[in-house]
């Protein structure tokens, strides 16, 4: 007898311009059709806890399976990230942004966003360095809320525990802060101070819906360049809504927004505001 046929090594085109499709309807993320091997190897590992053999069938399972849409949303989303990536921002936001903003709003709560925040590793790096402001500036507190759309990365910021690799850089650049912030769980597992967790709220969020609350600063890093340039527009919109006046954008290294139409007005690279019409 021949061995049972395995249909999950190639996905056919058909099914591949349907994974996009589906990708782009639940996300907003487009993918290139370069990105099949991607693709293929991320939805094979959810296909085998299945036990589902070709990609069609999983995706006739998604469309009628509504448990399962948020488990293809985490499989399809790239959620790299690091504690202080791109340093230059870390270096505005403690040098330049806390100390100008409680110069001009004391007494007042700082509201952070973390609008993208993937595993908390933003995040805890944004209540690190409130923390230590805090420390030294009486009357100053804060509170950092922290969104994503995959639940599996959420999960993992709340449990605030990370492996040597993800701390490797931050323990090597910032001992001082380490040593005050973190404390060993085992030989390779790093565990977030109580402290500064409980300044992070983290909630499911997609960035193609408005938040309600209003914040003096929010970091959108590493998320738009998934998005078409009238998506980035419509969720540079949505993101607008929820920014005070005056208040910060902090985008990623590789991101721009100067060829997009938006309300932001540039202060350096990585760096916008918002200011009120005509200003
Ligand atoms: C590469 S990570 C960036 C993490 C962090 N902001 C940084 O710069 O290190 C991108 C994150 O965006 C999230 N994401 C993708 N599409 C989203 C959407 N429509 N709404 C909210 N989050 C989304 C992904 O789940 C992923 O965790």
């Amino acid at each position: 007898m021949l061995p049972a046929q395995n249909n999950s090594d190639e996905m056919d085109n058909v099914t591949l311009v349907r994974v996009i499709g589906v990708v782009h309807k639940l996300t907003g993320i487009t993918m290139a059709e370069h990105k099949k091997p991607l693709l293929q190897s991320r939805l094979k590992k959810r296909m085998r806890e299945l036990q589902i053999t070709s990609y069609g069938e999983y995706m006739d399972y998604l469309a009628k399976t509504a448990g399962e849409t948020q488990n293809f949303i985490n499989v399809v989303t790239t959620n790299e990230t690091t504690f202080f990536r791109t340093p230059k921002v870390w270096s505005f936001f403690e040098k330049e942004f806390l100390p100008e903003w409680h110069k001009n709003n004391p007494r007042t709560m700082l509201t952070l966003w973390s609008a993208a925040s993937s595993s908390g590793e933003e995040a805890y790096s944004l209540a690190i360095l409130c923390s230590e402001f805090k420390l030294k500036t009486p009357g100053f507190d804060f509170k950092i809320l922290a969104t994503d759309i995959s639940s599996a990365v959420l999960a993992e910021a709340e449990a605030g525990e990370y492996h040597d690799r993800a701390v490797e850089f931050f323990k090597r650049a910032k001992p001082e802060l380490y040593d005050r912030y973190f404390s060993k769980k085992d030989e390779s597992t790093h565990i977030i101070s109580s402290e500064v967790k409980k300044k992070v709220q983290f909630l499911p969020h997609n960035l193609f819906s408005v938040k309600k609350e209003q914040f003096d600063i929010i970091f959108l890093r590493n998320v738009l360049i998934y998005f078409s340039s009238e998506d980035q527009e419509n969720v540079l919109m949505n993101v607008s809504r929820s920014l005070k006046i005056n208040g910060h954008l902090i985008i990623g290294e590789s991101e721009s927004l100067s060829r997009l139409n938006t309300p932001y007005h540039f202060i350096s690279a990585c760096i916008y505001d918002l200011r009120k019409e005509g200003k």
